[in-house]
This record gives C-alpha cells, sequence and structure tokens, in this order.
C-alpha cells in the first residue's frame, strides 16, 4: 500500500483552432493527500478536470509544475514497473483482439505467474460478484458498454495494486447493478484495503464508497471532507449546490439592518459585521421549506412522489421566485394547489453574493 501525495500540481492543455490558440486550465493549483488505504472520491460538473487529476495521479500524462508522490517518493523516480497501479478508465478500455481473460490475466503474465491467473480470475468473479464466467472468453466488441467496464475493473483488481485509480468505472451499467457493483467493491476494499483515487458524478457513488469527498470545480479542488461535512458546512455556494439531492434551493437577497431580506422571505439573523445592502444568497435545503399558515403564498408546479424517503418533493412558485420543498407522503396535493410555505430558521446558510463564499 501507499499514500499518494499530490503538490501544488497544474496542467493547461492548448486549444487550437481557426481564430487561434487558447489555453484550457485543466488541473490547477491542485494538492491532496490520501492516507494508506483511503478512499478518495473525486466528484464535480463535466469538463472540470477530474480525469485529467487521474492521468496526472497515475503519471500517464506529467504535471507542468508541482509534483505527484507516492509514499514522499517522486512518481517519475519510481520504475514503471514498480508503481503497481491498477487502474480503470472512463471508457473502460480494453485492447481489442485479446479476449477478456486474456485482458485479466496481463499483469500476471507479463510477472511471469499466469498460473495463478485461473484461480486469481475465479477469486475476484467471486468476491465482485459480477459473474464474469459469462464474459471471459469473448472479445471487447462482444462485450456492452458495461461488461466491458466489469472486465476492466477485473483486470484492474488482478494486479495487486499498489494504488487503485477509478475514473466512472460502473457509468456504463445499469443502476441495479451498479448498486451491487459498487457494494461488492466496497466490500472487497474492506477486505484488502487499497489507497484509492475514486472519480465519479454520483454523489451516492462517492458516499458509498469513499472515506473522503473532494469537490472539483474549473481545474481547482473547491473543498475535501466526508460527506456529513460537506452537506453540513459546504464553504461555498458552489459546494452546497453540489452536495445533496435535491439540489438546495438558493435565494438571492440584502442585508438590512443585520438581517437577510429576500424577494419572498426575509427576516433572518445575518453575521453583524456584514455591509447594510450587501448581495447575499441564501441556502435552504428542500426539508427546510415548511408548510405555515402564516407563510407566503406559492402555486404548485410539480410533485415526485419520493416514495423510499416517504415524502413528496414539489416545485413551488411564489409571485416572484421559485423553490423546492418536502410535504409528507400522505398529503393530498394537486398540481396548481396553493400553499403557503415558509423557511425553518435552523439550517440556514448565507453565501457572499460576489464571490459565493460561506459567510454564515
Ligand atoms: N488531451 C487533451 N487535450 C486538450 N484538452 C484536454 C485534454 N484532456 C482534457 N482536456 C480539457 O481539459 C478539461 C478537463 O477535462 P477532463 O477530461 O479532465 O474533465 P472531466 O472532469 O473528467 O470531465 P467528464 O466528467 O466529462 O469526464 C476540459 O476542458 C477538456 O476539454
Ligand atoms: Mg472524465
Amino acid at each position: 500500500m501507499s499514500t499518494i501525495t499530490v503538490h501544488r500540481v497544474n496542467k493547461r492543455f492548448v486549444h487550437h483552432s481557426e481564430t487561434g490558440e487558447r489555453n484550457i486550465v485543466a488541473v490547477q493549483d491542485v494538492s491532496l493527500k490520501i492516507g494508506d488505504g483511503e478512499v478518495l472520491a473525486v466528484v464535480g460538473p463535466s469538463g472540470c478536470g477530474k480525469s485529467t487529476l487521474l492521468r496526472l495521479i497515475a503519471g500517464l500524462i506529467p504535471p507542468d509544475s508541482g509534483e505527484v508522490l507516492y509514499d514522499n517518493l517522486p512518481l517519475n523516480e519510481i520504475p514503471l514497473m514498480d508503481r503497481g497501479i491498477g487502474m480503470v478508465f472512463q471508457e473502460g478500455a480494453l485492447v481489442p483482439h485479446w479476449e477478456a481473460r486474456r485482458s485479466v490475466g496481463f499483469f500476471l503474465w507479463l510477472r511471469k505467474r499466469e498460473y495463478e491467473v485461473p484461480e486469481r480470475v475465479a477469486r475476484i468473479a467471486q468476491i465482485t460478484g459480477f459473474g464474469l464466467d459469462d464474459l471471459l472468453d469473448r472479445m471487447p466488441r462482444q462485450l456492452s458498454g458495461g461488461e466491458r467496464q466489469r472486465v476492466a475493473v477485473a483486470r484492474a483488481l488482478a494486479r495487486d495494486p499498489r494504488v487503485f485509480l477509478f475514473d466512472e468505472p460502473f457509468s456504463n451499467i445499469d443502476a441495479k447493478l451498479r448498486g451491487t457493483a459498487r457494494v461488492e467493491l466496497r466490500r472487497l476494499l474492506n477486505e484488502f484495503p487499497v489507497t484509492s483515487v475514486y472519480v465519479t458524478h454520483d454523489q451516492h457513488e462517492a458516499i458509498a464508497l469513499a472515506n473522503r469527498i473532494a469537490v472539483m470545480n474549473e481545474g481547482q479542488i473547491m473543498q475535501v471532507g466526508t460527506f456529513e461535512q460537506l452537506y453540513t458546512s459546504p464553504r461555498s455556494q458552489f459546494v452546497a449546490e453540489f452536495i445533496g439531492t435535491p439540489p438546495i434551493n438558493i435565494l438571492v437577497g440584502r442585508v438590512q439592518g443585520h438581517a437577510w431580506f429576500g424577494r419572498t422571505f426575509g427576516g433572518f439573523e445575518v453575521r453583524h459585521d456584514l455591509d447594510e445592502g450587501a448581495a447575499v444568497n441564501l441556502g435552504v435545503r428542500a426539508q427546510d421549506v415548511i408548510l405555515d399558515p402564516d407563510g407566503e403564498n406559492a402555486i404548485v408546479r410539480t410533485i415526485t412522489p419520493m416514495y423510499a424517503e416517504h415524502h413528496q418533493l414539489l416545485e413551488m412558485e411564489g409571485s416572484r421566485e421559485s423553490w423546492r420543498m418536502h410535504v409528507p407522503e400522505d398529503m393530498d396535493v394537486r398540481r396548481g394547489d396553493i400553499l403557503k410555505c415558509a423557511i425553518k430558521p435552523d439550517n440556514l446558510l448565507f453565501f457572499d453574493g460576489k464571490t459565493g463564499l460561506r459567510i454564515g
């Protein structure tokens, strides 16, 4: 096993077009420490630099500046064969003219340990519950996208890696199998802890698999923490909006006499050092918008039953803004109904309207 250290890493790409060259900053001044046996999930919107960061950690591309270290040794000083990286790419890349069994056993073969392959493959199939038997004698073109990903995961596991790097390994697998796959992978990592970085756009996957989650945006790490920390104490509006489903309501407003006032709701106390009239956004989760006879009128636009969570999710439209809220699952509510809404003042998050940083 190994620790992974990412120290102030930067990576740009130059895009050429008819109008000239454009620099894309894919990864900007990123620093991270991933502990021995820890699983770190990396989440963020499409194009924010997750795959690039993973490729830098794998040593597949060099950083423009900064460095990546395994066990405090710079990656470029570790011979390729000793890096011990089990990587699953976003595309689930497999060698096109090899049957799956050969792909899975490749690294053992490379180390002249091919006699271990059948046993290892059987063990992996048993642990992951992927049911590989059916797949192993086929060529990649005979596998669906999801099947190819399963073979790619099995291949990464078969290496006995020092580190695992996963780039959305289950993105092409249907929801049910994805659920099983992540539970099995978690079980496997409990049994054989391997320092891992797991890129996903699925928060539920990140919560299920990772010890900590790093939220990325535009090449930068916005915050690293447990789901709980990111959810209850986001450092910025971006993190608050990215973590949690449904997305948090953001209501724009201003400071008036040490209180926040928005277009519909208002009167919530804010930090006393904020300037009068300063633009402040309020973040309020759907469960903190409540029904209140003295509340503000809004019309029900959509109703989504959330059976597992035992409530209904409503999209409400007031006269000047919209928001989401929860109501009990047994409430008789219809589209077009007018409800009176208020905000529970307990878990409010305030963000600077200019910088997006949390200010209360
Ligand atoms: N080889 C490359 N050459 C040029 N630009 C690149 C290259 N790889 C990535 N980029 C650019 O760098 C940025 C980050 O890309 P990256 O693939 O890391 O994003 P991502 O977070 O993995 O996105 P997704 O969730 O869609 O997979 C994007 O703007 C992308 O267009
Ligand atoms: Mg990607």
